[in-house]
C-alpha cells in the first residue's frame, strides 16, 4: 500500500482521480487538499463518490505520503511545489503543464520525466517525477508518432480535434455554460494551441525534417472525449501502415489498432486510445480517440503511479466504456 495525496481534488480531474483512486487495491489516500473547500466532505464536490469515501478536503498537505497528485491549473503547480515542503521521498505526478517541456522540466534540480508510457515507459518507471501530458497532446501524439517513425511527416499534417467541455475544467465559461455549448461547435486557438509544443518534442523522437502540424482544436457538443483526425500525403499501401501501427503499439497496454473506424462513446469512462488508419487517394488518415480526463489526465496519471511504484500498469483501470 502507498500513502497518496490530491492537490486541487475538487476539479475534474481531482475528481476523477478520486475515483479510480477509491478502487485501487494498492492506494491509501491519505488527504485531498482544497483551497476553498477544507473541512468539507469530499463528496459534497463530487456526489458520485457518496458512500465510497468519508474523507473530508482538508487545507493542509501531509508532507510525508510517498505520492501527490497536483490537480492544479497552468502556472499553479510550479508556485505549489515552491510554498509547501514535501519530503524528498514524496514521488510527484503534476497534471498541468508546468513541467512538460524539456526546457523548463526540473524543479529542486531533479527532472520531471515526461508521462507518456508509449514512448517513456522504461524512464517512468525510474523517475519520481512525472508530467503528465496534455489531453490533446495524448491523442495526437498517439495518432502520429507511428507516422514520424515511418518518417512520413515530411509535408504538412493537418490536425482537428473536437473536445468535450469537461477539457475547460469545472469553473463555468461562457463556451461551457448549458445554453451555449448545446447543439453548438466552434473552433479555438487555430494552429497556436499551447499543446503544440510538447506534441513537437515527442516527434522529434521519432523523426526531425517534419513538415507543419496545422492543428484546429474544435469545441464540441458533449462533456467527455476528444475525437482527433490527423491527415498527411502518402503513397505507400495501406497494409504496411497498419503493420507499423500495430507494432509500434504492440507493449502499449492502452492503445489499441482498431479494423474498423472509431467513435467517441467506445473509449469515454475507459483509459483506452483507440486508433484507426484509413487510406485514401494518397493521403493517410488516422483517427484517435480518448476520454480526455482519463487516458487524456487522470487516468494517465494512475498508469504513471502503477509504473513508478512496480504494480501491474492497467491496476485499476480495465475500464469498460459505457457505450450505449
Ligand atoms: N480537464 C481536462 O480534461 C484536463 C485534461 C488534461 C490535463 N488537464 C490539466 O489538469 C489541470 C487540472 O485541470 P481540471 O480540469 O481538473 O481543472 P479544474 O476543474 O479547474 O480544477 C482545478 C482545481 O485546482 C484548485 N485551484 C485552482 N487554483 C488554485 C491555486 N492557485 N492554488 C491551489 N489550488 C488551486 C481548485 O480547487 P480548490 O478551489 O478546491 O482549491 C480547482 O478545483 C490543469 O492544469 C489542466 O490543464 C485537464
Amino acid at each position: 500500500m502507498i500513502k497518496v495525496g490530491v492537490i486541487g481534488g475538487s476539479g475534474y480531474t481531482g475528481g476523477e482521480l478520486l475515483r479510480l483512486l477509491s478502487a485501487h487495491s494498492q492506494v491509501e489516500l491519505s488527504f485531498v487538499y482544497s483551497r476553498t473547500r477544507a473541512g468539507k466532505p469530499v463528496s459534497s464536490a463530487h456526489p458520485d463518490l457518496l458512500g465510497l469515501t468519508d474523507l473530508r478536503f482538508s487545507g493542509e498537505v501531509q508532507p510525508d505520503v510517498d505520492l501527490v497528485f497536483l490537480c492544479l491549473g497552468h502556472g499553479n503547480s510550479r508556485k505549489f511545489l515552491e510554498e509547501q515542503i514535501f519530503s524528498p521521498e514524496t514521488k510527484i505526478i503534476d497534471l498541468s503543464s508546468d513541467f512538460r517541456l524539456k526546457e523548463d522540466c526540473s524543479f529542486n534540480g531533479q527532472p520531471f520525466v515526461y508521462g507518456l508510457p508509449e514512448l517513456y515507459k522504461e524512464q517512468i518507471q525510474q523517475a519520481s517525477y512525472i508530467a503528465n501530458p496534455g489531453c490533446f497532446a495524448t491523442a495526437i501524439q498517439l495518432a502520429l508518432l507511428p507516422m514520424a517513425r515511418m518518417g512520413i511527416l515530411t509535408g504538412d499534417v493537418h490536425v482537428n480535434a473536437t473536445t468535450g467541455s469537461t477539457g475547460a475544467g469545472v469553473v463555468p465559461s461562457e463556451t461551457t455554460h448549458f445554453s451555449w455549448r448545446n447543439n453548438n461547435v466552434s473552433w479555438y486557438k487555430a494552429f497556436t494551441h499551447q499543446h503544440l509544443d510538447e506534441i513537437e518534442e515527442s516527434l522529434d523522437n521519432e523523426q526531425t525534417n517534419r513538415g507543419d502540424l496545422l492543428f484546429l482544436p474544435v469545441r464540441g457538443n458533449f462533456s467527455r472525449g476528444i475525437f482527433a483526425t490527423a491527415y498527411t500525403r502518402y503513397n505507400g499501401d495501406q497494409d504496411t501502415v497498419v503493420n507499423l501501427f500495430k507494432d509500434y503499439y504492440r507493449e502499449a497496454a492502452f492503445t489499441q489498432i482498431s479494423e474498423h473506424p472509431v467513435h467517441l462513446k467506445q473509449v469515454v469512462n475507459t483509459n483506452q486510445c483507440h486508433l484507426h488508419v484509413h487510406l485514401g487517394e494518397g493521403v493517410l488518415l488516422v483517427t484517435s480517440v480518448i476520454d480526455n480526463l482519463l487516458k487524456g489526465a487522470s487516468g494517465q496519471a494512475v498508469q504513471n503511479m502503477n509504473l513508478m511504484f512496480g504494480f501491474p500498469e492497467t491496476k485499476g483501470l480495465n475500464l469498460k466504456a459505457s457505450a450505449f
